[in-house]
């Protein structure tokens, strides 16, 4: 007679089969640069739609660079506004060939950009997605509550061009076809109290520390682990092509989904390399109020 830890188990449990969407494990078009447990880590370039020849994605949860001149190792941060628009359009279009019909989209960008010319890049690049033919969900707002980093002020005291930011970053949520989700497990693994405050799109956590990751742009690994609890079944395929120093694939591991992640850079795939191997076995996040729903990587014990 099955108990309920043998469903328990058979929930958790990944199925070999799903590695077999991606086919071939390297191409002449990506390197498989690690594959561990449920995650792959391809390096290769998001710009090249031969990338992947599938759909294969039921869940993006990225985070891309977002033309602020960071000194990353392989790309330019500094393109004119045009060109960063340009950029936009390729990857979510070819994210959006490689996605299966109800995937998700969690994009993560700012509102803002000041650097260079103030620009709306939040609402620019959430049309650009729906130009695209990804259909617009919700906006949810990630504040990371941090305005030490405030240098500019414009007009002092005066009303004559004064400076205003919003310490906030975006999450805009976008799927392909139809936003009801019938494919996959159908096992959700949110606690009550986590999706009663998570589905309050205001989100707050602080930002990650650069020092501490080894990337000039890591996310804080609260926002993949949100999004993939929120947003996909167990077992489901979670993609990131901006996969940096591997946060969305740590969250997708542990959260018993599928990671698969293309980076650009060899450096930052080493990176994402070494912090997939350390921290993909039991995950320990600090912030209280997810303390619960915190579970080993087998998610059993
Ligand atoms: C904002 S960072 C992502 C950081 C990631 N969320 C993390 O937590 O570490 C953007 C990443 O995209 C990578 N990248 C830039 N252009 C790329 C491209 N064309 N294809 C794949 N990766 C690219 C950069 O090397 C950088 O690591």
């Amino acid at each position: 007679m099955k108990t309920s830890l043998d469903k328990k188990v058979k929930d958790y449990e990944i199925n070999n089969d799903y590695f077999n969407v991606l086919g071939e494990q390297s191409s002449a078009w990506r390197h498989e640069y690690l594959r561990h447990k449920n995650t792959i880590l391809f390096r290769g370039d998001v710009l090249n739609e031969n990338t992947f020849d599938k759909e294969f994605i039921d869940l993006i949860v990225t985070s891309p660079p977002y033309n602020v001149d960071i000194q990353y190792n392989s790309n330019k941060d500094d393109l004119s506004y045009e060109q960063y628009l340009d950029f936009s359009e390729k990857w979510m279009t070819n994210c959006f060939k490689w996605s299966k019909t109800q995937a998700r989209f969690l994009l993560n960008i700012p509102l803002d950009k000041n650097k260079g010319g103030q620009k709306s890049v939040g609402a620019d690049l959430t049309s650009l997605a729906q130009k695209i033919g990804w259909k617009y969900h919700s906006t949810i707002i990630w504040n990371e509550g941090n305005i030490s980093r405030r240098t500019a002020w414009g007009s002092w005291l005066s009303a004559s061009a004064p400076y205003v930011i919003a310490p906030v970053e975006l999450i805009v949520v976008l799927f392909k076809d139809n936003w009801k989700k019938t494919n996959g497990s159908k096992n959700s693994d949110i606690s009550k109290e986590d999706f009663m405050e998570w589905t309050n799109g205001l989100w707050t956590f602080n930002g990650e520390s650069k020092k501490r990751i080894g990337h000039p742009a890591p996310f804080p690994i609260q926002l993949p682990h949100r999004g993939i609890k929120l947003f996909s079944y167990l077992r489901d395929v979670v993609f990131d092509p901006f996969a940096g120093s591997g946060t969305t694939l740590i969250a997708a591991s542990n959260n018993n989904r599928i990671g698969v992640g293309l980076e650009i850079d060899i450096n930052y795939c080493e990176i994402a390399k070494q912090r997939i191997l350390k921290e993909t076995n039991n995950i320990i996040f600090s912030n209280e109020k997810t303390k619960n729903t915190i579970r080993s990587h087998n998610g059993v014990l």
